[in-house]
């Protein structure tokens, strides 16, 4: 078996039918550094975008070339030109621009977590079905070449049965002039989501229970803790470990590591590269070209404009991004708690 690796393939792929419009709703950091120039690098046509700040709004047009800034959102929705819209706003404000975007009939791309509550992440779910419209999740992590890859891995047989995942973060996100230290649960669920997802993505199995704690750490500036540890157990013999120290005190605090194991070898991964080692002395390693950031967000866009023109679900809707919600929920509830916090299914 043959289980070397295609740069080409591991890398999202632009969607089959470019003409859909796209207007972006929050013209912040993430749809500027990230959003946009992945858009813009795979051909796709941003027709419009809105932001509370015109300023903000006005400075994104120009840069990347778009032709509406709109007065309001509801200019943006009457856009005939307009099918998906995609929505790159905190976590205020978004049920009413969700809301009335498939009241529009507008297809939408929704940056996670979606919610930090199951009933509003399920209200989601209702609305956009009830509506006709596709719902896509920003889980881009996914679509990061050396994620696409262990999957490729796992899903091939590669590593054999899993039954071990060890994910390793850490990073430094205590700047006081980011809206991020004010919003509550911010390491753990605004950006841990990334993790938990990955995790049940490698897994392809739901957990079953979850066990985390966390901890503020003195000084810090976070309104909420910036270190959490997690084990979730996924049933059938695959346990996972995940830890996250959001305050490392270095110059370049920024690191990943992530384990997968099985009965035939192991795949592991950090931010750039990619390894396979297999007991029958296979050993591989790369660096795909696709990162996680900008590459990463062409891949949920293009996904949910095939979904469309093919009327079929997205690779993570927001109804297959439930699960990730249970469980990054799960683990706040066990670390707030002190509780395992198990499902019955
Ligand atoms: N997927 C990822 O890897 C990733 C990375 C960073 C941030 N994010 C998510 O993206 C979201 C935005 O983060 P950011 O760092 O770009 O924030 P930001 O503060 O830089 O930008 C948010 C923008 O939204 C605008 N805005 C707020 N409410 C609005 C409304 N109701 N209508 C129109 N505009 C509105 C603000 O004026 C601001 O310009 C957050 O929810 C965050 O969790 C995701």
């Amino acid at each position: 078996m043959d289980w070397s690796v295609s740069d080409e393939r591991l890398a999202p792929q632009p969607p089959k039918d470019k003409s859909l419009g796209i207007a972006i709703v929050g013209c912040g950091e993430i749809a500027n550094i990230a959003h946009l120039p992945a858009y813009r690098a795979a051909g796709l046509r941003v027709v419009s975008c809105f932001d509370l700040d015109r300023q903000a709004a006005e400075r994104t047009a120009e840069k990347f070339e778009i032709d509406e800034v709109a007065e309001s959102l509801d200019t943006l929705l009457s856009n005939p030109e307009v099918a998906i819209v995609d929505i790159a706003i905190h976590m205020y404000g978004r049920r009413e621009v969700f809301r009335r975007a498939c009241e529009a009939g507008k297809h939408i791309l929704l940056q996670k977590p979606v919610a930090h509550t199951m009933e509003q992440a399920q209200e989601y779910v209702r609305r956009a079905r009830e509506s006709g419209v596709k719902y896509q999740v920003n889980q881009q992590a996914r679509w990061a070449g050396t994620h696409r890859q262990i999957k490729t891995w796992i899903e091939g047989g590669a590593i054999g049965r899993l039954n071990y995942l060890r994910l390793d973060m850490r990073g430094w996100q205590d700047d006081p002039e980011k809206w991020y230290v004010r919003q509550e649960n911010m390491t753990l669920v605004d950006h841990g989501i990334h993790y938990f997802d990955l995790l049940r993505y490698f897994s392809g199995k739901e957990a079953r229970r979850v066990a985390a704690m966390h901890a503020f750490v003195p000084g810090q500036l976070h309104i909420s803790p910036v270190i959490y540890a997690a084990i979730v157990d996924f049933g059938d013999g695959l346990i996972a470990e995940h830890n996250f120290n959001n305050k490392v005190m270095t110059d370049s605090p920024w690191d990943m590591c992530l384990y997968a194991d099985g009965e035939e070898g192991s795949a592991w991964c950090d931010f750039e590269r990619v390894r396979l080692e297999r007991r029958d002395g296979t050993r591989i390693e790369a660096k795909p070209t696709a990162k996680w950031f900008p590459d990463g967000f062409l891949g949920p866009m293009a996904d949910l404009m095939d979904a469309i023109a093919d009327d079929r679900e997205p690779a993570c809707s927001g109804e297959i991004n439930l699960g990730t919600m249970r469980l990054v929920l799960g683990a706040l509830e066990s670390a707030q708690q002190g509780i395992v916090r198990q499902w019955a299914d």
